[in-house]
């Protein structure tokens, strides 16, 4: 990042990791680095334990699947759930790559051209005096959008419904149009916490208009 971003997330680390955790993120973490001599297809925005990076990576075997995740401990147990007993990567999550750090110092690169580009249950930061942390503006929308592939699409769920119609405003900022579909979509750590206490997230689906 050449300007000093505002920090969209919150604390980097939680408790402290276990022996073997600790020992993933210093051996396998490396070696699951973004590559960008690779044809990345998939994105996944602030993955949080990555449950649904791993369901991604199975339903697309043949493609590369990025996930970014500033939060130390959601990074060690994605980590954890796709190595095996003896440390090594499972077969079915060969596709994983990790960046975890601001998913933004990857982006502003604009070296990459996803089919798809998820961001589930980003913070909602409902306070007033905190809006401008919001993941999701206009400005980062048009960033996103410049890494997408010719019909590519970003798909974004929330059950803060605040927060989707303040997305909705932002998408009138760029280029972007919205698909109403909603996906399925597994539920996620964070949606089963379901803070807002809406009976059900939202979906969009955005598109780059040609
Ligand atoms: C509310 S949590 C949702 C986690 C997960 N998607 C879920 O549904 O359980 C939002 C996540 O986005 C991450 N995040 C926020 N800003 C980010 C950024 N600039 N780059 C990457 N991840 C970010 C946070 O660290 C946090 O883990």
């Amino acid at each position: 990042m050449e300007k000093q971003e505002i920090r969209t997330f919150g604390r980097r680390h939680g408790k402290k990791l276990s022996v073997r955790k600790a020992w993933l993120m210093e051996n396998i973490l490396p070696k699951i680095a973004p590559n960008e001599s690779e044809n990345t297809e998939i994105l996944e925005i602030g993955f949080g334990a990555g449950e649904h990076v791993r369901e991604i990576a199975i339903a697309n075997p043949d493609k590369i699947v990025i996930g970014a995740e500033p939060f130390v401990n959601g990074v060690a147990a994605l980590l954890s759930a796709i190595c095996d007993d003896d440390n090594k990567i499972k077969d079915e999550y060969k596709n994983i790559r990790v960046w975890p750090d601001d998913v933004r110092l990857i982006l502003n690169k604009n070296t990459y051209r996803f089919s798809e580009i998820w961001v589930l249950h980003p913070d909602p930061w409902p306070k007033a005096r905190h809006e401008k942390r919001r993941l999701l503006s206009g400005e980062f929308l048009n960033l996103l959008s410049k890494n997408l592939a010719t019909g590519g699409k970003i798909i974004i769920g929330t059950d803060h419904w605040g927060y989707y119609d303040w997305i909705v405003d932002q998408v009138s900022k760029t280029n972007l149009k919205i698909n109403q579909n909603a996906p399925e979509i597994i539920k996620t750590r964070y949606q089963t916490k379901n803070m807002a206490k809406t009976s059900e997230p939202k979906y969009l689906i955005l598109t780059n208009v040609n």
